[in-house]
């Protein structure tokens, strides 16, 4: 993928211990996500797509079935830089600012959201991705399977956590749900959710039973998302 550089992570391998182990991180972005963005590159050397940004070559491969192989190791790619971005040393816990007010507004309450992130992670059938999303005037949670990306069907990204069995065999073997309960109470940015929410919409909406009064979502079925 010539003028797209691998990316960084931001911050060091071992920043994320206990909560996620130095090897667990080194394995994941220097062998697994590597795997994944040289073989894009490879795919689209020489061709139309070569010197689309990221996020560009997701929309012109998404919808053509003989482009899906470079689709699903460029959404591969662009998932995991989200994924990165959406953790930080000393992260997790309930969510605060903006986005606590748009899940209460959207789930009732902190608990219910946690609730369904890990209804819908241990729910998804084999490997694929759980994203937090901005669709519609309203946050979303979202399974993919595989490499898919919502951001290609007009959501916004949010939030990103990596289901595939590499990203957490190796700290907590089969065991999903500990591993989606470690990325909400130690791993989860939400000042990275906050900042992504600020840029599609000025204020929180109202409470489901006040929705429609006085919600104010200024741009809220805005589609794409930053790129990570
Ligand atoms: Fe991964």
């Amino acid at each position: 993928m010539p003028g797209i550089a691998y990316p960084e992570l931001p911050y060091d391998f071992a920043e994320l211990e206990p909560a996620m182990s130095r090897d667990a991180l080194w394995f994941h972005f220097s062998q697994h996500q590597r795997g994944c963005f040289d073989r894009a590159m490879a795919l689209v050397q020489g061709t139309e797509f070569e010197h689309l940004a990221l996020e560009d070559l997701l929309r012109a491969t998404a919808r053509a079935p003989k482009h899906r192989a470079v689709f699903c190791h460029a959404a591969g790619s662009w998932n995991h830089n989200f994924f990165w971005k959406s953790m930080r040393p000393g992260g997790g816990g309930e969510a605060r600012g903006l986005i606590a007010e748009c899940i209460r507004a959207r789930f009732g309450s902190y608990a219910d959201f946690a609730r369904e992130v890990k209804d819908k992670a241990a729910r998804l059938f084999g490997n694929g991705w759980l994203w937090v999303t901005w669709k519609a005037g309203a946050i979303r949670i979202v399974a993919t399977a595989n490499a898919d990306t919502p951001i290609v069907r007009g959501h916004v990204a949010l939030l990103a956590l990596d289901l595939w069995e590499h990203a957490y065999y190796l700290d907590h073997q089969n065991r999903r749900t500990a591993y989606v309960t470690t990325f909400l109470e130690e791993l989860v940015d939400w000042d990275f959710a906050n900042r992504n929410l600020a840029g599609v919409i000025e204020a929180p909406p109202a409470p489901r039973s006040r929705r429609g009064r006085d919600a104010r979502v200024a741009r809220g079925t805005a589609s794409g998302s930053r790129a990570p």
